[in-house]
Order: structure tokens, then C-alpha cells, then sequence
């Protein structure tokens, strides 16, 4: 089975070729980062134009990338959701029209769903499996007992984390994206901000960020001039840490699993990635290398190829076709 996918969810453009479960042929990405840094954050009309402006050329590129001839592809795989529907729809009207012309079909894969597979490239999944989705809009506990079958456990009742990483960098006026930034600056700094850690305890597996962000935005009203960014950067760190900590290991104590994987933008932070080392070495943690921590298409083609395999009569389908297949 030979996979061509799409994401163009947010602001990364990105085309990859996948052969069977896991072997990449070839993946090419445009991101749109320096172009909103300037912003603070994502114009939607604006990443949906560069979207276009890029997306056949990155097909192209793919293709001769991977060496492939487009005849020789299975189907076309393209992210359907969620993102910022400008955005997603000129991936899947490319996707759609790539794939009418070559008469393959093409089929929606969760966006999210793409994010879980990135640690399938990794390590095959052992199920029970449990995955923490933490990226720019989505903080989700998943407890999968199969390929394909999500089901969430936790999730935050206001930000993602992602988001309040975005938010109180803006508020330190770093740059966006904030994740990094703060991550970086986390290192240089002491915890001296004594900001809350949200456990919710009476709301079991689910998480909250708002009031975590709420608390550095007072701090920064009150002392603008003297605050200082490094020490607030380990502070915040830290208690996002320690909620994440605490709350995986309310999850150990509910659910026996035989793989934890961590994924999503977040998941490149190298706080949460020594903080898992150093409190849960024991258990088996998968974490993507950084570049299938953030948006990629190899993720949705990693999808794709379980979608199709336990449906090829393909429910998901956006374009029809027969599909040529074999699954090696
Ligand atoms: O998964 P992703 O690329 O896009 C979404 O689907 O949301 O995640 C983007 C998010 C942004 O909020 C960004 O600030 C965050 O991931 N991020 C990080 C780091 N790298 C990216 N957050 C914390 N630390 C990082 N190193
Ligand atoms: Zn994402």
C-alpha cells in the first residue's frame, strides 16, 4: 500500500508518501511560522492563501521525492478535521483533484488521529494503549484497546495547553509560537512565582489551564517592569508539569497499560520529556522525534493506513475509486 497525504490543518503545509505501516518515502513541509511571528498568532485567510500557493508544488516535490508515479499510489489521505476550515479546505479540494485526475480515491483522516500515529513510525503500538494529546487546541487523555478505537478519558474543561503556552508568552511578549519560547527560557530561570496547579480533583481525568493562565496575566498586570520573564517561564513550566504528572498518574491508577505515547505540538517540550524520564521510567513512554510532534503529513498517511485496513470499503471516503491495494 502506497499512501499519499495532506495536511494543511493550521499554518504547515505538508505532502508525504508512505509505504505500508511505516516507511516514508518521502515528506515535505512549508511552514508559515515566520510569516505570523509578526502577528502574534495565525490571520486564517492569510494561511489559507499560502496553503495554495504551495500545495502542487509540494505534491510535485513528493513525488519525486519518493520516486513514485502517481499510478502507483493506493489512495490520497488528507486531514478532514478539526482545524481552520480555510485551511483544511484547499488540502482536500487538492487532494480531491489530484486524486480525480489519477482516478485514486481519497480519503478524511482525523487530524487528531494523525497526531496518535506519529508514535506508531516510532515503535509499533501494544495495546491497552494510552495516548496524551497535548497541541495548540486539544488536551486529551485517550485509552485505545485497538487500532483505531479512541477513547477519551480526560480532557480540559477550558485552554489546551498548547494554547495557554501561546497566551502567557504573549502576555511576556515573546514571539509565537510561545511553546518553544518559553520552553527555551524555562531552562535559564528559577520557580520563584508560586502560580497555582490545577488537579481538579473532583473532575477526575480532566484537565484546566485557564486559571494557571489567569494567574501569570495578574502577576504581569501588577508588575509589568519587574517581572522577570525567565523565572516566570520555569513557573509556569513547572506547574503545567506537575499537573501533567499528576494527572498521568491518576490515570496509572485507573487503567493497566502496556504503552503510554505522547503527542502533539506540546510534546516537544523538553520540560515534559525530562519530567517523564525522571517520574515515570518504568513505564513504557513513547514520545515522536520533534518533527512528528508538530503538524506533518506523515502522521495522517500513518493514520490512513489503519483507517484503510479495518475499512477498506472506505465509510471515510471523500472521492470514490477503485483503490489498488495490497498491503504490503
Ligand atoms: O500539534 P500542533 O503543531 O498544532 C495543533 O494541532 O495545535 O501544536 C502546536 C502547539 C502550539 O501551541 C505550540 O506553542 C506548541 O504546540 N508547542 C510547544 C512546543 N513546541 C510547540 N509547547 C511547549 N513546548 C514546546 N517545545
Ligand atoms: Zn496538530
Amino acid at each position: 500500500m502506497i499512501i499519499l497525504a495532506i495536511e494543511s490543518s493550521c499554518d504547515e503545509t505538508s505532502v508525504a508518501i508512505l509505504k505500508g505501516e511505516r516507511e516514508i518515502l518521502a515528506h515535505v513541509l512549508v511552514s508559515q511560522i515566520d510569516i505570523f511571528k509578526s502577528f502574534g498568532g495565525v490571520v486564517p485567510e492569510m494561511a489559507s492563501r499560502n496553503h495554495v500557493s504551495v500545495i502542487t508544488k509540494l505534491i510535485d516535490e513528493a513525488l519525486n521525492q519518493a520516486n513514485i508515479q502517481p499510478s502507483e499510489l493506493s489512495f490520497v489521505a488528507v486531514t478532514k478535521g478539526p482545524g481552520l476550515i480555510g485551511s483544511l479546505l484547499v488540502g482536500i479540494n487538492a487532494a480531491t483533484a489530484f486524486a480525480y485526475a489519477h482516478h485514486i480515491p481519497v480519503i478524511g483522516v482525523n487530524h487528531l488521529a494523525g497526531h496518535i500515529y506519529s508514535a506508531n513510525l516510532v515503535q509499533p503500538f501494544e495495546f491497552p494503549l494510552l495516548a496524551l494529546l497535548v497541541s495548540g487546541g486539544h488536551t486529551e487523555l485517550i485509552y485505545m484497546h485497538d487500532h483505531m478505537s479512541f477513547k477519551i478519558i480526560g480532557e480540559t474543561l477550558d485552554d489546551a495547553v498548547g494554547e495557554a503556552y501561546d497566551k502567557v508568552a504573549k502576555m511576556l511578549g515573546l514571539g509565537y509560537p510561545g511553546g518553544p519560547l518559553i520552553d527555551q527560557k524555562a531552562f535559564l530561570g528559577k520557580d520563584t512565582y508560586q502560580l497555582p496547579r490545577p488537579k481538579l480533583e473532583s473532575h477526575g481525568l480532566n484537565f484546566s489551564f485557564s486559571g494557571l493562565k489567569s494567574a501569570v496575566a495578574n502577576i504581569v498586570g501588577k508588575e509589568r517592569e519587574k517581572i522577570d520573564v525567565n523565572n516566570m517561564c520555569t513557573s509556569f513550566q513547572s506547574a503545567v508539569m506537575d499537573v501533567i504528572q499528576y494527572k498521568l498518574e491518576k490515570t496509572y491508577e485507573t487503567y493497566d497499560v502496556k504503552q503510554t505515547i505522547i503527542v502533539g505540538g506540546v510534546a516537544a517540550n523538553k520540560g515534559l520529556r525530562m519530567m517523564l524520564e525522571k517520574q515515570f521510567s518504568s513505564k513504557n513512554i513513547i514520545v515522536p522525534p520533534l518533527n512528528y510532534c508538530t503538524d506533518n503529513a506523515v502522521m495522517i498517511a500513518a493514520a490512513a493506513y489503519h483507517q484503510y485496513r479495518l475499512n477498506p470499503n472506505f465509510k471515510d471516503y471523500i472521492l470514490g475509486g477503485q483503490a489498488n491495494l495490497s498491503l504490503d
